[in-house]
């Protein structure tokens, strides 16, 4: 598929997928909203990968925000319309059976840092800045900031990013528990890579009902996510990989899961 503003390189089942506008430091406007949406798909339906890393092109940015030339002159009703596109495509991630891993190799605001927060987790290079400059605007952040902030990190830190629209750099942001790790710059890519092959190797059937428990238990009260995540387990005794993974471990070899 041809993409105007993404590009998608596969290898060892591992797929990088990169927002291609550095001309804009990467800015999503509606198009690329659009184009990322196919891209997701197609590669959710993809059986030639297992893994994905988002990142952005060139040395300045992630992704620098939604499009504020785009948005400038929208009505009401056009910016809803524009927040609910931008989180449709965070649903998207969180729905995909596949980890998306965000690797964030440079500024990463408003539009920009919802996309990240919206992948399952976040590497980041020492250089990478990451801020809710939307205030600053005279908006708030809409593709999912408010929500996705929030819960990961709490009210009180996440009032404090959207409030003063303030940037922080990548070790702040990994003391806050917004990044998992950080990384010179010219290793960020790899690292993510490292660890998507890892997450490639085991059962593809695991990493995905864990992904559907987590993301789906934090929306439940606990004794409904307990429940949750028991159905989940026993639906797994029903699978190929749970009789492999087991045999495997007991006859002591490398399990050779089929994803079924
Ligand atoms: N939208 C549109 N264009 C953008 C953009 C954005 N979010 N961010 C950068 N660009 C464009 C600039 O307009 C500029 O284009 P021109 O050369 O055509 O003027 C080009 O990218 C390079 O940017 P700068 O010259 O500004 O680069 P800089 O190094 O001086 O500054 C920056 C870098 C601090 C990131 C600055 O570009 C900036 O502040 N960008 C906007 C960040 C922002 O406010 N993001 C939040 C947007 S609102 C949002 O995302 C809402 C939401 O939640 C859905």
């Amino acid at each position: 598929m041809e993409y105007k503003n993404l590009l998608i390189e596969t290898t060892d089942a591992v797929a990088t997928l990169t927002v291609n506008r550095p001309q804009a430091l990467n800015a999503l406007n509606s198009e690329v909203l659009d184009e990322l949406g196919r891209a997701l798909y197609q590669l959710e339906y993809d059986s030639a990968v297992k893994v994905v890393v988002l990142t952005g092109a060139g040395e300045k940015a992630f992704v620098a925000g939604a499009d504020i030339k785009e948005m400038a002159d929208m009505s009401s009703y056009e910016g809803h319309r524009f927040a609910v596109k931008g989180q449709h495509v965070m649903m998207a991630m969180e729905k995909m059976k596949k980890p998306v891993i965000a690797a964030v190799n440079g500024f990463a605001l408003g539009g920009g840092l919802e996309l990240a927060l919206g992948c399952d987790f976040i590497y980041a290079s020492q250089k990478a800045k990451l801020g809710f400059p939307e205030v600053t605007l005279g908006i708030i952040p809409g593709f999912g900031g408010t929500q996705n902030l929030s819960r990961l990190i709490g009210p009180n830190k996440a009032n404090e990013m959207i409030f003063t629209g303030r940037m922080i750099g990548a070790e702040k942001a990994c003391s806050w528990g917004i990044v998992n790790e950080v990384f010179a710059p010219e290793e960020l890519l790899d690292k993510a890579r490292e660890t998507a092959a890892a997450i490639a190797g085991v059962g593809s059937l695991g990493v995905a009902y864990a992904k559907d428990a987590i993301a789906n238990g934090l929306n439940m009260v606990k004794e409904d996510g307990f429940r949750y995540e028991a159905s989940l387990f026993g639906v797994l005794f029903a699978t190929e990989d749970q009789k492999e993974g087991m045999a495997a471990f007991v006859e002591k070899r490398k399990a050779a899961f089929k994803n079924r």
